[in-house]
């Protein structure tokens, strides 16, 4: 290393994210739009759309946001990042009923049942997934903390594990098939023609936990659980539970998590259990704290690539 300027670096993100949204203050949707999937397409996680929010509050009182960001989701900048922001600037617009369209649990959350926890594929799957890992310790880009994966399942040739993803996809795709089509819903509208599924396991053991994110690179995304540790029966500390609701600090009402517009949900895994959000639903999960191991799957549906085989829907 040394401390000569880096002359190859990549263009300021923060900047342009900052730009897009004094574009759209100046009611100039189509170009912030446009500039927002500049950025998109040079950082498909949207690191920087932070910048882009901050500088919205900054000009804006907040719950006059509503009408901006909507203008900007239907610019055609629609995706988890910007579908979470119009939640919301919904709920700070104190407009619950437009927030509850892209945030119920009741009309987007599902939780099923894949198989008992007799199922024969289950003890060899658990020794598929929990080899080849990979360990993360705190990484700057991901939620996870002091956990370990396998990445790119979807990969595998292995005979256990392409009939889980094969399962994985049945319900996935029942779930697609169960969602109306509905043209005035920022989410439902922008459902991709064809979806390809993208998986990896996450080993947990005393220490592991996910923060809040959300998955800004898919549509809908999920988790199904392997190996559930004793320990999760504690319905006090809820230790390896999945909490799926709003990040703190939002600024929403204390009471009920949006009064009503974002409600939580918590969600004590199961061996076989599987369950399915849109992207844009922030979650969470909380660690073990004991010396106990979780193994889950976690995946998401992606829009498909123009004429790729495989998967499709
Ligand atoms: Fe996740």
């Amino acid at each position: 290393m040394n401390d000569a300027p880096d002359v190859t670096a990549a263009p300021d993100l923060a900047s342009m994210a900052r730009q897009a949204a004094f574009l759209l203050v100046q009611g100039r949707a189509d170009a912030a739009a446009a500039l927002c999937g500049h950025i998109q397409a040079i950082d498909p996680n949207l690191e920087t759309f932070g910048a882009f929010v901050d500088l919205l509050i900054w000009a804006r009182p907040r719950e006059r946001l509503y009408p901006l960001v909507r203008a900007l989701v239907d610019a055609g900048f629609a995706n988890p990042r910007s579908f979470d922001l119009l939640a919301a600037t919904a709920i700070w617009a104190g407009d619950i009923p437009a927030a509850r369209e892209l945030t119920s649990p009741e009309r987007f959350l599902s939780i099923t049942r894949l198989h008992g926890p007799d199922d024969p594929d289950l003890a060899p799957l658990v020794a598929e997934l929990a080899s080849g890992l990979e360990h993360y310790d705190r990484p700057g880009d991901r939620s996870i903390r002091m956990g370990s994966r396998r990445n790119h399942l979807e990969r595998s040739d292995s005979p256990v594990l392409r009939r889980l993803l094969d399962r994985l996809w049945r319900v996935a795709c029942d779930y697609v098939d169960r969602l109306p089509a509905d043209p005035a819903n920022p989410f439902l509208r922008a459902r991709p023609a064809g979806l390809v599924l993208k998986a990896w396991s996450v080993v947990s053991g005393a220490e592991t936990r996910h923060l809040p994110h959300l998955h800004a690179t898919s549509w809908v995304n999920g988790v199904y659980y392997a190996e559930v540790p004793p320990v999760v029966a504690d319905v006090a500390g809820r230790p390896g539970w999945l909490r799926v609701g709003p990040a703190a600090g939002r600024g929403f009402p204390a009471a009920g998590c949006g009064a009503g517009g974002w409600e939580e949900r918590w969600i004590r895994p199961e061996p076989g259990l599987v369950v399915l959000m849109p992207s844009h639903f922030t979650h969470e999960t909380v660690p073990l704290g004991c010396d106990q191991r979780r193994i889950c799957v976690a995946f998401e549906l992606h829009p498909a690539p123009p004429g790729q085989a495989g998967h499709s829907h």
